[in-house]
Order: C-alpha cells, then sequence, then structure tokens
C-alpha cells in the first residue's frame, strides 16, 4: 500500500498534485511520502511486535537525512555499510546503541571511527577483518561487540546480482570456518563476540528462503551452545520484496507469522535490516517527456531523467511502473529512454504506456529504494532535488545540484597542462 494515486485523473501523493511540485521544484525530482514511509515501518514493528526487533532500517537503500530522521523518530535504529553512512547516522541524530555495521571491505579509519562512536556491533564478513578489528580495539584500548556473518549457502530466488547468501558470494563465513573461529573466540581479547548476522538477498518475494536460512542458522545456534557459546543477538538482515510490477510478495505478517517461531526458539534478541521495504513503494521519480521520436521500427519517449538519476532498469533489467501525471486513457507501445549517451539508458523497453506528448509529465513509480540512493553525476548532469510530502505539505529534503556543484572538488592542474 502506498500514497500515491489518482483522483479525478490526477495524480497525488497524499493530498497534493504531483504535477504542481514538478512545476514547482522542476524535474527530475523525487518525490517521497511520509506516511507510506512510516507505515510501512509500523507495519513491520506491528507484524513482530511479539518479539520487539530493534528495527534498523538500511541506509543504503535511501541515506536522506530526513528519511532516516523520520525513521529514528519512530524508534529505528540504522544498518550502515561505510564510514560516510556512520556520518549520516550521526547527523540525523541515530543513537551509536542502535547501530550495526556490515561490509566486506571496513578500512581501519572507519573501524576505529565506529568503535570510538560506540555502535552495537560489526557484523564481520571474514576472518581477517575480525582480527583487524581486535588489533585496532586493541590499539585504542577497547573491547567491541561483533557478530559474525553467516553465508547459509541458500538460494534467495531473486536476481543474481542482489542474491548474497550463497556460498560462492563474498559475504559471510561458512557454517565450518564459523564454528572454529567461535571455538577460539577467547583469543580475540579486545572482541565479544555476542551474535549471528545473515542476510541471504534483496527482493525476496517468499518466505522459504528466509525460514530455511533461519533454521540452518538455528542448528548453529543450538551446536554452539551444547559448546557452551552463549550468544546474545540474531541480525536476521534485510530483504523483504515489494510489489514492482506483478509480484506477489509476503506481507509483513505472512512474514512474521512464518518465522518468529523459529525466533522465539533461539532465546536471542532479534534485529532486522529492512530497507527497500519502508522506502521503496515510497518514493517516485518524476520526469518530464522532452521528445517523442519516431524511427522506422521504434517509437521513443525521451524524458530529462536518466540512468545517472535511476540505474536499476538497465542495471538489474528491473521493471518500473510509469504513469502520466495526468491520466490518458489511449496507450501505444514505446521505449521510454534518457537523454545520456548510452543504449543502456532506458526506464522501460516496448512498454505499452499511455500515449503522451511533449511536455507531458511520467511518474516512475517504486522508486524510493536505491534510486536516489545509487544516482550519479554520469555526463555531468547535476543529481535530482528531492521533496517530501506530508499530507498537504512538501517541503525540499535534497536542493538540485547545480553545474557549480559538479566540479566543487576539481583543481586545474599546473601548468604542464598548457604544453
Ligand atoms: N542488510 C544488508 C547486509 C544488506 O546488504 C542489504 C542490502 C540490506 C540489509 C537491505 O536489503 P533490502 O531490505 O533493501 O532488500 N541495489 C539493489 C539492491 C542491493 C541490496 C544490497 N544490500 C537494487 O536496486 O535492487
Amino acid at each position: 500500500m502506498h500514497d500515491f494515486k489518482y483522483k479525478k485523473n490526477k495524480f497525488y501523493c497524499e493530498n497534493i498534485k504531483v504535477e504542481d511540485l514538478a512545476k514547482r521544484f522542476k524535474t527530475p525530482l523525487y518525490v517521497y511520502s511520509y506516511h507510506t514511509l512510516t507505515d510501512h515501518y509500523l507495519k513491520l514493528k506491528a507484524a513482530f511486535a511479539g518479539i520487539n526487533p530493534l528495527i534498523c532500517y538500511s541506509v543504503k537503500a535511501n541515506s536522506n537525512l530526513s528519511i532516516l530522521k523520520a525513521l529514528i523518530a519512530k524508534g529505528a535504529g540504522l544498518d550502515i555499510v561505510s564510514g560516510g553512512e556512520l556520518f549520516r547516522a550521526q547527523k540525523a541524530g541515530c543513537p551509536a546503541q542502535k547501530i550495526v555495521y556490515a561490509s566486506v571491505g571496513k578500512t581501519d579509519q572507519e573501524i576505529s571511527a565506529a568503535i570510538n562512536k560506540g555502535i552495537l556491533f560489526f557484523n564481520v564478513e571474514s576472518l581477517a577483518e575480525l582480527k583487524n578489528i581486535n588489533r585496532i580495539a586493541k590499539a585504542l584500548n577497547k573491547v567491541t561487540r561483533v557478530a559474525i556473518r553467516i553465508n547459509p549457502d541458500v538460494e534467495a530466488k531473486t536476481h543474481k546480482y542482489i542474491s548474497t547468501g550463497k556460498i560462492t558470494n563474498k559475504f559471510g563465513i561458512d557454517l565450518e570456518s564459523a564454528y572454529k573461529i567461535l571455538l577460539l573466540r577467547n583469543n580475540f581479547k579486545n572482541l565479544r563476540i555476542c551474535g549471528l548476522h545473515i542476510h541471504i538477498g534483496s527482493q525476496i518475494t517468499q518466505s522459504e528462503p528466509f525460514v530455511e536460512a533461519i533454521k540452518k542458522v538455528s542448528n548453529f545456534i543450538r551446536r554452539l551452545k551444547d559448546k557452551g557459546i552463549e550468544l546474545e543477538y540474531l541480525n536476521i538482515g534485510g530483504g523483504l520484496g515489494i510489489i514492482y510490477d506483478r509480484e506477489d510478495p509476503q506481507t509483513a505478517q505472512i512474514y512474521a507469522d512464518q518465522i518468529v517461531p523459529l525466533l522465539q526458539k533461539t532465546g536471542l534478541k532479534i534485529i532486522m535490516e529492512p530497507g527497500r521495504f519502508i522506502i521503496g513503494n515510497a518514493g517516485i521519480l518524476v520526469v518530464k517527456v522532452l521528445y517523442i521520436k519516431k524511427t522506422p521500427k521504434k517509437k521513443f519517449i525521451i524524458i530529462d531523467g536518466g540512468m545517472n538519476d535511476l540505474i536499476r532498469p538497465a542495471l538489474y533489467s528491473a521493471y518500473h511502473n510509469i504513469w502520466p501525471l495526468a491520466k490518458i486513457s489511449a496507450t501505444e507501445k514505446a521505449d521510454v529512454v534518457g537523454p545520456i549517451c548510452e543504449s543502456g539508458d532506458f526506464l522501460a523497453k516496448e512498454r505499452l504506456i499511455a500515449k503522451v506528448k511533449e511536455g507531458d509529465y511520467l511518474a516512475v513509480m517504486s522508486a524510493g529504494a536505491y534510486g536516489f540512493s545509487m544516482s550519479s553525476n554520469y555526463n555531468s548532469r547535476p543529481r535530482a532535488a528531492e521533496v517530501m510530502v506530508f499530507k498537504n505539505k512538501a517541503v525540499v529534503i535534497r536542493k538540485r545540484e547545480t553545474a557549480q556543484d559538479l566540479i566543487h572538488n576539481e583543481i586545474i592542474a599546473g601548468n604542464f597542462i598548457k604544453g
């Protein structure tokens, strides 16, 4: 469910006509619904009320400070993957004890910063990283908490680029290696290994892969208990799929019904790291039709937003619905393409779409997650503005970049370039 819909043939976000936003703030423009965003978080919280997990929103999905702040205000923690995300988490006012930190490639600097801030724990992805965190914690004269990220070797049934729980993926530690590490836990004097972490992939629409992974980890937890190894946390990651097209994903309640009994049996405190489920359908990308181009074989709708604004179709062949802001009943088959100099720059291919004309606006749906956060300046295009809607109010939560922003960090090299 989301708060984007037609009322009398005009497309609205909550109580605001999106066309008014497009005219006022120009395009391409990301528009988020505060109500949808917080509602998704609260739905997940309610479904899991029985075990009261710490829900650490996955910052990478959309790291805008206002979005982080809105979720933190509702009680969310944050899942981060870099020093930059740690900085954002602090700027948004997230208590350090609600931050968990994953990533296969944490640098010494990033590790020190997170230890000094006193985050809840690191999700550790290799033995080499574990040794490094121990070394840095020792140098800082601290004992820091870590969870071991397990690679449970399960098939997540999603796009291969966003599947992370197979043994051939770079993520996590296999069960046998993790077992050996845990037996030797006392060798890591400056670490407290307090939990396990799994994250098997993203946009997972059925519960079975989650159930399979949690069962594997639960057996592992029992095996550890038999050896006298007690843990405190189980972090079950994110990955809940949403509706882009015709998917029929599990609801938060169905997901909870399937896994809560398994989680309760572990006796551990539960952490989850949803990203897409919370912000995916809470955001759209609004674009304007620049030109209609007919070629002998095709019709192209050329818009002012491109793969630099939303890379998901180019990168994963992802499907996003595209609707006109003023309803049009006639349809036609066309490619919706951006201005970037690559044939991969499309938002839809061979799509039956509203018969738009130059100057019309379109809403690219379900663009809240991995939309702006994966956008770039490719082709020296300033990144889009972002607006948050709350009932009948709209506020800019990120200004549109300017041409000056593009060259902000550049320094023109000295005399030798003059030849
Ligand atoms: N936890 C960890 C350790 C993760 O790596 C991720 C996502 C999440 C949580 C959040 O997953 P979510 O609930 O959003 O599925 N750019 C891709 C998705 C990449 C996901 C990366 N990791 C896309 O646009 O589909």
